[in-house]
């Protein structure tokens, strides 16, 4: 068995899953993988507040430097924001450490520059968490779908405003209220306008249109609407007649090389069609491909668990698939980016 030792920033939802994963599933991990990892450090703001794990306070520090002193060679980021989060996980690949983040906006708006970093110091910089929650959507593309020209996908990438807007439809509570309860879930970000206004959905976009479109995708580019001002009588009538309205995430890209069109907004969508049926803090991504045709994911898009399962996936495949993501990642990022928005509709 080879030991492990990892830096873990942030203790919030996501830090605690996944540290309590480690814990719980060591003997899962250590069989199928041979690796013991080791939670040698953990950065957090305020190391007086109460925590969901026991035993832990000498690891807890506000110091991101202590962390890189305890020999660790993995640093899993889970504060979310540019700022600091940016900085530490420079910090943390310069030092030669592997870098696992559920970051979105992070990898959204500095993905590329990160990666580069990444492969310059011959380290890993892993993601699989920011997109989809628990759905293994990024490894899918990179891995198995190689051979295929993705030409369209369509997706539920938020679980607080699918939860929201199916808690709203089934059981008539504000959305105010159904946001509290989903703020109470863990599901919703430290600011909770990036779910309901879209933008987090567009971070998400932006990645997975990236690695299917194989283009650089600035966030900014992304025309993005939420469901702030959806009310329960619209979701009533537009059931009545058939119908139900889903944060919808869209990515289409017309013929090879040519324009690509990316939105986030609020859709009527059939009852018959198959993200019109994905429930609750679910995500799902039904990708369109010129030999697969279409294939469909589903699971859970946010919460503790769902999205501790996708980083610590990515932390045994930093040691399990060196060769084959760092392959994988420059095909996605060595592109030039485009020249201003010419190829966004
Ligand atoms: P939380 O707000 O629950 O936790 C954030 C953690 O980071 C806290 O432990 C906090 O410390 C720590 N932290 C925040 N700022 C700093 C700082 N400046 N210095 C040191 N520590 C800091 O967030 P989540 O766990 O929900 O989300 C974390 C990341 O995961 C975000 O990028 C989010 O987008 C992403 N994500 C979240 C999902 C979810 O379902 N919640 C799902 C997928 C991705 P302290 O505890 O002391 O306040
Ligand atoms: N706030 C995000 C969501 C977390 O609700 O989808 C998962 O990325």
């Amino acid at each position: 068995v080879r030991r492990i030792g990892v830096g873990l920033l942030g203790l919030g939802t996501v830090g605690t899953g996944v540290f309590k994963t480690l814990e719980s599933n060591r003997d899962v991990i250590v069989k199928r993988t041979g690796l013991w990892f080791e939670v040698r450090g953990i950065l957090v703001r305020d190391t007086g507040k109460q925590r969901r794990v026991a035993g832990i306070q000498s690891l807890l520090t506000t110091r991101f430097e202590r962390l890189l002193e305890q020999k660790v060679e993995v640093v899993l980021e889970a504060i979310g924001g540019v700022e600091p989060a940016r900085t530490y996980v420079e910090r943390a690949l310069v030092a030669g450490c592997h870098v696992v983040t559920a970051n979105k906006e992070l990898i959204a708006k500095h993905g590329v520059e990160l990666e580069r970093l990444a492969r310059q110091k011959g380290v890993q910089l892993l993601y699989e968490a920011s997109v989809g929650g628990g759905i293994p959507i990024l490894g899918s593309v990179r891995h198995l779908l190689k051979s295929n020209r993705i030409h369209r996908f369509s997706a539920i990438l938020n679980g607080t405003t699918n939860y929201i807007l199916t808690k709203m439809e089934s059981e008539q509570v504000s959305f105010a209220q159904a946001l509290a309860d989903a703020q109470g879930r863990g599901y919703a970000e430290a600011d909770p306008s990036a779910d309901v206004d879209g933008v987090d959905a567009a971070y998400k976009l932006a990645i997975l249109g990236r690695l299917a479109f194989e283009t650089t995708i600035p966030p900014a580019e992304i025309s993005c609407r939420g469901i702030r001002d959806i009310a329960l009588s619209e979701l009533a009538l537009a059931r009545l007649l058939g119908y139900r309205i889903k944060l919808l995430a869209l990515g289409v890209q017309y013929g090879e090389k040519g324009p690509i069109s990316l939105q986030v907004g609020p859709t009527l969508l059939p009852l018959s069609h198959p993200l019109a049926r994905i429930e609750g803090v679910h995500n799902a991504v039904r990708l369109e491909g010129d030999v697969v045709q279409d294939v469909m994911l589903v699971g859970h898009g946010a919460g503790e668990k769902p999205t501790a399962s996708a980083m610590a996936e990515d932390l045994c495949n930093v040691f399990l698939l060196p060769g084959d993501r760092q392959d994988s990642l420059a095909a996605a990022t060595l592109l030039p980016p485009d020249a201003g928005g010419s190829r966004f509709l």
